[in-house]
């Protein structure tokens, strides 16, 4: 099954790029632009990611993209991962990046959408992989300093697939964000947004009513809310579901006990993503591998969860029917 997984084409819509940062290239890193880590070794860090919730991990995660400092550092980080990612079958990207994370650092928007931008064009020349970039804005943070963000995006914007929103969920409902994605939509920008991680099938309601995503990073708590998972269902939202990370911050305690079968038997959009894989132990394969071990699902199923991902991504129609 591990080598047909594989080989099966995989599309991953929901990666944090800054969350894809290896040890070994954050060393490297550090020593290029003369950064003390608060690690003596990429083993120490390994052992660091040990988190109790959503919010250890951010802590460790904003720590990290500290050595991320020049252009060529994001494109480091970025084409690091595309190889690992096509290595494993993975035949389109959408990455996201917290530009707020690296302004607060004094990192300028263009130092990393150059970085980002010049890697993704790279790895579709190179491995022949589609990319698309989201631009998500920081929740635990103010609105307006998002909104301000959204201005300063401005001469950028035709690089942009979509925005997002992420970080700390718990008492950030997306209706904070209400006239920044408005905003965003009247600039032409698709929208996606974490909700049901952490916080509650409320939030996922507020997602679609007040923010009009498209789809919804996470919201593996729908069922707790029966007419919320229903209108899921007849409407066919996608959730970028992200198993490895789910089970690392405790959203579940054990991968059997994860909510992917009952939202699978509600007949939800799904698909399967790796979310910050240098942090949650693995890239999209190992989240479908993940999956194989703990439901037994048949190749039909990964072949549809695949599928779902293909249909939903922002690539161009060309694209699309060529993996379909
Ligand atoms: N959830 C919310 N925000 C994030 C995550 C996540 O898993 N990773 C990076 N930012
Ligand atoms: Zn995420």
């Amino acid at each position: 099954m591990k080598d047909w997984l594989k080989t099966l084409p995989k599309v991953e819509l929901h990666l944090h790029i800054e969350g894809s940062l290896e040890p070994e290239l954050m060393f490297a890193l550090a020593k290029r632009n003369d950064i003390t880590l608060p690690y003596a070794s990429v083993e120490e860090v390994r052992e660091a990611y040990d988190f109790d919730d959503l919010q250890s991990f951010l802590d460790l995660y904003y720590q990290g993209m500290a050595v991320l400092r020049t252009a060529d550092d994001f494109f480091d980080l970025a084409m690091d991962y595309f190889r690992r990612a096509q290595a494993e079958g993975v035949v389109h990207v959408e990455l996201s990046f917290d530009p707020q994370a690296h302004l607060a650092r004094g990192i300028e928007m263009d130092v990393q959408i150059e970085g980002l931008t010049r890697a993704m064009r790279q790895a579709e020349r190179e491995w022949g992989l589609s990319t698309a970039l989201i631009m998500s804005f920081l929740r635990d943070r103010p609105a307006e300093e998002a909104m301000s963000v959204l201005e300063r995006a401005g001469p950028y914007l035709e690089l942009l697939d979509a925005v997002g929103l992420d970080s700390a969920e718990r008492d950030n409902p997306p209706s904070k964000f209400a006239e920044v994605f408005a905003r965003a939509k009247l600039l032409g920008l698709p929208r996606v947004a974490h909700a049901g991680e952490e916080g509650p099938a409320e939030y996922i309601r507020q997602a679609l009513d007040v923010l009009d995503v498209c789809r919804i990073d996470h919201g593996v708590r729908c069922l707790e809310d029966p007419e919320l998972a229903a209108r899921l269902r007849d409407t066919q939202v996608p959730l970028t579901v992200c198993p490895l990370s789910n089970l690392r911050l405790k959203v579940v305690d054990d991968m059997r006990d994860h909510p992917l079968p009952g939202l699978l038997d509600a007949g939800l959009k799904l698909t399967i993503n790796s979310d910050d894989p240098a942090y949650f132990g693995g890239g999209v394969l190992d989240n479908y591998l993940a999956c194989h071990h703990a439901f037994d699902w048949n190749k039909d199923t990964f072949r549809g969860l695949a599928r779902n991902a293909i249909e939903v991504a922002f690539m161009d129609e060309g694209r699309r029917r060529m993996l379909l």
